[in-house]
């Protein structure tokens, strides 16, 4: 029997979050900047490297996989990889395969996301407005990502939609998207923006709408009840009363969650961060590149790496306004 991966702050590790590709077809104004330059694909790992790298990770007790970007299914032959996931599922070794999208693909790949046993999405949609999602997205069109919802849920997919709560942007639109997802029974999770990436001359201090805020509001318009439960990742969730649907919170700023972080973020040329908001990584990619025939340097690289996990993050508006944010963008590191 394998040991877990247990950090210094004895969290157990069992959850990997894999950003299969750094680009993506939108370019979310709080994720990139306008003019991005992408890796050059020499640079990423190879489908069969993201398989040996997840599945030394499962060998070693992670359980849940989430597979992200930039935008997961722009990655070509992203299927391939989901479909070699699915050997972990049957095995019983992994108990959730699923991913975080724009949910711009969806329509074409629903169906075999569903079939390799992906049985929940998260979808990023921060307004309902056909003319307020070209401009965060810079030129996405929500009727594509609406038609990818459908699709995941003719699917049998469960969907979440994750809103990044930005002040002046979507403060007003809180009850109408919400309704929508009561409507499509759908679960939501507000996510407070966080200051990282270089994204010109916005500034986020200037977006940044606290979740004590939304809550209000909630509590406003709504009977909140709070729920115990959990789904694995950071949110903490509260129950609408009049809808019965799930409301979700995340609040790396407003109330961090560290003490109960279960993962880390692996990136696509095989770093690996500890933490979404330290800079702490280790690179993967030599020990699984100089030793094709064994993975024990990989599994003693992992170790040696979650042996180091910071406690948690520091983002911190106060000091971001005197020392700039970090440089590192949502995209590189998956969110
Ligand atoms: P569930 O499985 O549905 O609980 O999903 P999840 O919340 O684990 O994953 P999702 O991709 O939906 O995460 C939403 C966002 O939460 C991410 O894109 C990040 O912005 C943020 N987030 C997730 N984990 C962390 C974390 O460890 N630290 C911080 N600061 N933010 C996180
Ligand atoms: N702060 C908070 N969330 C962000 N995301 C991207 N950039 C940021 C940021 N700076 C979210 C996206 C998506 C997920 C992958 O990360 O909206 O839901
Ligand atoms: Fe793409 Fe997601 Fe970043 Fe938007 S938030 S640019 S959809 S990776």
């Amino acid at each position: 029997m394998t040991a877990p991966l247990i950090d210094p702050f004895a969290r157990a590790i069992t959850y990997l979050r894999v950003s299969v590709t750094d680009r993506c077809d939108f370019r979310c104004v709080y994720c990139m900047s306008e003019n991005m330059t992408f890796l050059p694909k020499k640079e990423l790992l190879t489908l069969e490297e993201l398989d040996r790298m997840c599945s030394a990770f499962v060998g070693l007790g992670v359980e849940k996989l989430r597979i992200t970007g930039g935008e997961p299914l722009v990655r070509k032959g992203i299927m391939t990889f989901f479909d070699a996931m699915t050997r972990h599922l049957d095995s019983g070794a992994l108990k959730e395969l699923t991913l975080t999208t724009n949910g711009s693909q969806l329509e074409r790949f629903a169906d075999d996301l569903y079939a390799t046993g992906v049985r929940r999405v998260n979808i990023s949609l921060d307004t309902l407005d056909e003319a307020k999602f070209a401009d965060i997205t810079r030129w996405g069109r929500l009727p594509q990502v609406i038609r990818g919802i459908d699709a995941a849920q003719r699917a049998g997919l469960r969907v979440k939609l994750n809103a990044v709560a930005l002040k002046g942007f979507n403060e007003l639109e809180l009850p109408a998207i919400t309704e929508w997802c009561a409507e499509r029974d759908m679960d939501l999770t507000w996510i407070e923006v966080m200051p990282m990436g270089d994204i010109g001359n916005e500034n986020r201090i200037d977006q940044y709408w606290s979740l004590k805020d939304v809550r209000k509001t909630y509590a406003e318009h709504y009977t909140i009840t709070d729920l115990a439960e959990r789904t694995g990742g950071p949110a903490r969730y509260v129950r609408l009363e009049e809808t019965g649907q799930r409301i979700g919170f995340i609040t790396p700023l407003t109330h961090n969650f560290c003490e109960s972080c279960n993962r880390v973020r692996l990136t696509c040329t095989g770093e690996l961060f500890m933490c979404l908001g330290q800079e702490d990584n280790a690179d993967l990619r030599a020990p699984l590149r100089d030793h094709p025939d064994t993975d024990a340097p990989l599994r003693e690289a992992i170790r040696a790496a979650i042996a180091h996990k910071p406690k948690g993050h520091d983002f911190d508006y106060s000091r971001q306004r005197a020392d700039g944010q970090m440089s590192r963008h949502m995209s590189h590191t998956g969110g």
